[in-house]
């Protein structure tokens, strides 16, 4: 594999890493990120680090002021056009090797005056010229200056063309090549995907670009900025269909010469950025419609899920999601024609190239057979969030990777109002709150965090480009562009966007260029004032990590913030230019009544009338956790807040019901109010149906269950558990007509089957006679699942867990002949439920059969081993005695083993424990725990802190719920 590169700031030298397999970086990336978003179905990460096997560190000085030893392109260059022509290949040539040909001509125009081209290349052959790997000429008269030499540099993966006199500024000229390149399997650039049709092998050319493979594809200036127009030529097997971001021109012709191929043309691209190209060469076939602005929306898949209607679903949402965008923006569709494609082997979630969008399968296709909800608002949200990205991204684009989270928070905001639009019962826009706040809260709350925006200057080579493609970029940008949209009101927000669009379509920006155009449309009307300029109270949001608590004293109307940290005894190292305060828009309801916004400024303290209450009355803030806070009360006001959620909770906002869940559950992780008291916020739920406070409480108390299942607090903890999820149990039997059909709305679904899980998972006899009569009527007619989609993953689960080998064999069966990956994947998770240690010893050493479980997904098949009590203990043993083979069997490849040291040691709390792995760490040094290695220091820190917490409150969570249990 290629090299990894580093650069070491404080020695200003060039160091090479060589012998580092280069991290799939790319495809980890973006995308992604998007599929750990992925709910009910098992979450797991793609190892974005490689073990460091055999890092032999070369370090060679290099000359930086030499401009091809920079990462950065010069500016001297701006491309205006390519003519990209590219003949892949789909059987392996004598050398058993995979390749595609190609030829480019790009077109630029000299800025400055310069005697060196410097253009991007990566793993491509050049066919030489009269010695030359290209060809020059002047365009319009301009002369041609002789080419001295030309190289190919790896390290920054720049093809350079010495010239023996200088390029003028102000003239265009024309730079022809040739070559030759790999169409590897590897994911990035253009690339091989392979897939089974029966017993038929099938290859598909397909590409992924972002962040920095067009280079790998052809020649070119692979910088977000450099834009230009593209014109792409595919020649390919005639009996394939080729696709690429525009249309062709016309049919395809046949190739001079060569009957079985075709030359497929495709009209240019309008100035964009090369991470956006695509071009695919498949057997594919499409479903397709237009909207009522006439643009052309197909969705492509393999020819099988296309015949089984596995497109419709993304069919009919795209029309109106695309009209909602192009109304949202106030800019039509910028192309003729959008397609969307599934793909196979897809290691990303989706990328949303102009006009040719990509996905893997489960995030496009839908089955009504054997999806579920949840698998429906995936396709539907991420749909939503790659057609945002085709004008704000892709017809306005960052100028450089280190605005990264504009771009993606940006898409991972507005894909809530996109989906929303098309699925206007879901209420789609309040899962926001869990799958984004509350997501990145829990990392942007530990003293490693970091703030959203980076400086250009530090973001130079691909691997510091790909680091940006994280929770903090995708989830906290989500969270503080809401916040903004809220305090300016959404039409305020639209305004400025639209402006921001037009003003700079086709072109590049900066954020400062959106919050410019925010200002503006707030200068321009007088309904909403600001206490300040939008960049001065957005720069403490993006500039420092983090986010405050907002503590209220109401007694006295006093008002203060600070950081939150989870672990208040953690060291924050990073300074803030802004002493860690923040200007925070605090909305709020006095006893049921909604008061105005209230600016904290930048301040430790304040006081304001509004906050100060007298009798029964209680203040809430923070309405729909807009705002991106915590929000800590003195007890009196926790007292009346819970009083009033337990007498008449609909005073107080569906979302807030689970805010004063959350909010409490960290308030007291880090210490900040009594275990008990949030303990106490989830008396209310005993009433409670909505999804949202059921789902706070349910993720809140999963701590508890890791760090009391093995404990005498457990018992008791399960009987408040039986207790409050009665009610709600009986109340979805009822309105589903005894679990014969679906509750109506997205979210009473989603809580359908926490109903069933924490009934079953707590002792409710009726919850576990329904999983294993259902599971046993499936196993009398195995062609016939009687068993919902949506409630598959759970009932499975239970009726595993209650049942034997027979049961168990015959999920392993069902799991082997499972076609859908989505089925596979509901099987995989419940066979790790079985409550028989040999069955789960024997599922552990098939997990690491990759004849059985593919090794892509055995650390999230050993992750549900381990949530599973007597798994925990199996696989940490298994672990300890095998590490040494584990690391070579698995050292090499995409083994997450920072993932399978966070899992296996999540519930550790005990000295014994510590101790434990303590030894673990000594013993295995001399093998190394390669892309573990940080989580195993974590792991020990986390267990001190876990023993400390268990010290601290076990005493009082037993007597808690063995009070509250009767
Ligand atoms: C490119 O050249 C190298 C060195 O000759 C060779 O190993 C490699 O296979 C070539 N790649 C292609 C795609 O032809
Ligand atoms: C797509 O829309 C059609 C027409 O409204 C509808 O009959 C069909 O059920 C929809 N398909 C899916 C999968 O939602
Ligand atoms: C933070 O610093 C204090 C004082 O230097 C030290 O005692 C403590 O162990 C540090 N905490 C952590 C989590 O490193
Ligand atoms: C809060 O959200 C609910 C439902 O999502 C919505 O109906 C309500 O208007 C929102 N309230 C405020 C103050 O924005
Ligand atoms: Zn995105």
């Amino acid at each position: 594999m290629a090299k990894g590169f580093y650069i070491s700031k404080s020695l200003g030298v060039l160091g090479i890493l060589l012998g580092i397999a280069a991290l799939c970086t790319i495809i980890a990336l973006s995308v992604v990120y998007a599929q750990e978003k992925n709910r009910n179905v098992e979450t797991f990460t793609v190892a974005t680090e490689v073990p460091a096997l055999s890092t032999a560190i070369l370090a060679t000085t290099v000359n930086q002021s030499i401009p091809w030893n920079r990462f950065r392109l010069p500016k001297s260059l701006m491309p205006d056009s390519y003519q990209v022509k590219l003949r892949p290949y789909f059987t392996p040539n004598d050398k058993g090797l995979y390749i595609f040909e190609g030829t480019s001509t790009v077109r630029f125009t000299c800025k400055e005056a310069t005697n060196v081209i410097i253009i991007h290349s990566k793993k491509l052959n050049y066919t030489r010229t009269q010695g030359h790997m290209v060809v020059l000429r002047g365009v319009n008269g301009s002369e041609t200056p002789a080419i001295d030499r030309t190289e190919l540099v790896e390290p920054t993966e720049y093809l350079v063309v010495h010239l023996r006199d200088y390029l003028l500024e102000g003239s265009q000229y024309e730079m022809d090549t040739v070559f030759q390149g790999e169409l590897a399997d590897d994911l990035a650039g253009f690339y091989r995907s392979e897939y089974m049709d029966g017993n038929v092998k099938k290859v598909v050319a397909t590409t992924q670009m972002q962040a920095a493979d067009a280079r790998k594809s052809f020649p070119c200036f692979d910088e977000p900025a450099m834009k230009a127009t593209f014109s792409i030529t595919l020649i390919h097997p005639r009996h394939l269909v080729a696709l690429s971001n525009m249309l062709p021109k016309g049919p395809s012709v046949p190739l001079n010469g060569e009957p079985e191929w075709v030359v497929t043309e495709f009209h240019p691209t309008p100035r964009m950025s090369t991470y956006l190209l695509a071009y695919i060469v498949s057997e594919f076939k499409s479903v397709e419609t237009r909207s009522p602005n006439n643009v052309l929306i197909r969705i492509w898949a393999r020819p099988d899920a296309i015949d089984e209607g596995h497109g419709e679903y993304a069919l009919n949402v795209t029309g109106p999601i695309l009209n909602f965008f192009a109304e949202h923006y106030d800019t039509p569709y910028p192309l003729e024609k959008s397609d969307q494609i599934g793909l196979p082997d897809f290691n990303a979630g989706a990328m949303e190239n102009w006009g040719l969008v990509t996905y893997r399968e489960n995030s496009l296709l839908y089955d009504p057979l054997f999806s579920s909800s949840g698998n429906k608002e995936r396709v539907v949200t991420v749909i939503a969030h790659e057609l945002a990205h085709q004008w704000f991204g892709n017809l306005v684009t960052v100028e450089w990777w280190n605005d990264l989270w504009l771009n993606e928070g940006f898409a991972s905001y507005v894909e809530y109002l996109g989906a929303d639009y098309a699925e206007p019962t879901w209420n789609l826009k309040d899962l926001i709150v869990l799958s984004d706040v509350y997501r990145v809260m829990a990392v942007d709350a530990l003293a490693s965090s970091h703030p959203l925006s980076t400086p250009a200057e530090e973001i130079n080579t691909p691997s510091q480009i790909s680091e940006l493609f994280d929770a903090i970029s995708y989830s906290k940008g989500a969270s503080v562009l809401r916040m903004l949209s809220s305090f300016l009101t959404e039409n305020l927000f639209k305004k400025g966007l639209a402006s921001y669009l037009h003003t700079f379509e086709y072109q590049n920006t900066v954020y400062q260029d959106l919050w410019q155009h925010l200002q503006m449309a707030v200068d321009s009307q007088t309904e909403i004032i600001l206490p300040e300029l939008v960049s001065t109270i957005m720069d403490r949001w993006i500039l420092q990590m983090g986010f405050p608590v907002i503590t209220v004293d109401t007694s006295t109307g006093e008002i203060s913030q600070e950081h939150f940290l989870l672990d208040p005894e953690s060291n924050v190292t990073r300074p803030s230019q802004f002493n860690y305060l923040w200007i925070v828009p605090i909305s709020s309801l006095k006893h049921d009544m909604e008061q105005n916004t209230y600016w904290l400024q930048s301040v430790p303290k304040a006081q304001d009338q509004r906050f100060k209450t007298a009798g029964d009355e209680w203040v809430l803030l923070n309405l729909n956790v807009t705002g991106y806070y915590l929000v800590n009360y003195d007890e009196n006001n926790w007292r009346k807040i819970q009083n009033q959620l337990q007498t008449n909770r609909a005073a107080i906002p569906v979302i807030n019901r689970a805010q004063v869940i959350h909010d409490a559950f960290n308030l007291a992780s880090a210490r900040r109010i009594p275990v008990t008291l949030a303990l106490d916020n989830t008396l209310f739920l005993i009433h409670e149906t909505e999804y949202m406070p059921w789902e706070a409480a349910l993720s809140s108390l999963n701590y508890f269950k890791l760090m009391f299942d093995r404990s005498e607090v457990y018992g008791p903890m399960k009987n408040y558990l039986k207790k409050q999820v009665q009610p709600l149990f009986a109340y979805f039997k009822t309105i589903t007509n005894n679990w014969k059909d679906r509750p109506p709305t997205l979210m009473e679904q989603y809580n359908e089957v926490n109903a069933i899980a924490t009934a079953c998972s707590n002792g409710i006899q009726e919850c576990e006679t329904l999983a294993t009569t259902l599971f046993k009527e499936w196993m009398a007619n195995p062609n016939n699942n009687p068993i919902h989609p949506n409630l598959r993953s759970t009932i499975y689960c239970n009726a595993i867990s209650e049942g034997g080998e027979e049961e168990w064999d015959f999920a392993w069966q069902q799991f082997l002949n499972a076609t859908l990956v989505n089925e596979a994947d509901k099987l995989r998770a419940a066979l790790a439920c079985t409550n028989e240690v040999w069955l789960l010893n024997r599922y552990l050493s098939y997990t690491l059969n990759p004849d059985y479980i593919r090794k892509q997904d055995a650390v999230s098949t050993i992750s549900s081993i381990t949530s599973n009590v007597i798994g925990q203990t199996l696989v940490w043993d298994f672990v300890r005695s095998n590490w040494k083979k584990l690391f070579e069997d698995y050292g090499g490849g995409s083994f997450s083993f920072s993932n399978l040291i966070q899992v296996v040691t999540r519930r550790f709390s005990t000295e014994y424990e510590l101790r434990q792995l303590e030894q673990f760490k000594m013993e295995n040094m001399e093998t190394g725990f390669g892309s573990g290695t940080r989580a195993l220091e974590q792991a020990l820190e986390k267990t001190k802190a876990n023993i400390k917490w268990v010290a601290e409150n076990k005493e009082a969570v037993l007597k808690w719920f063995t009070e509250n249990s009767q």
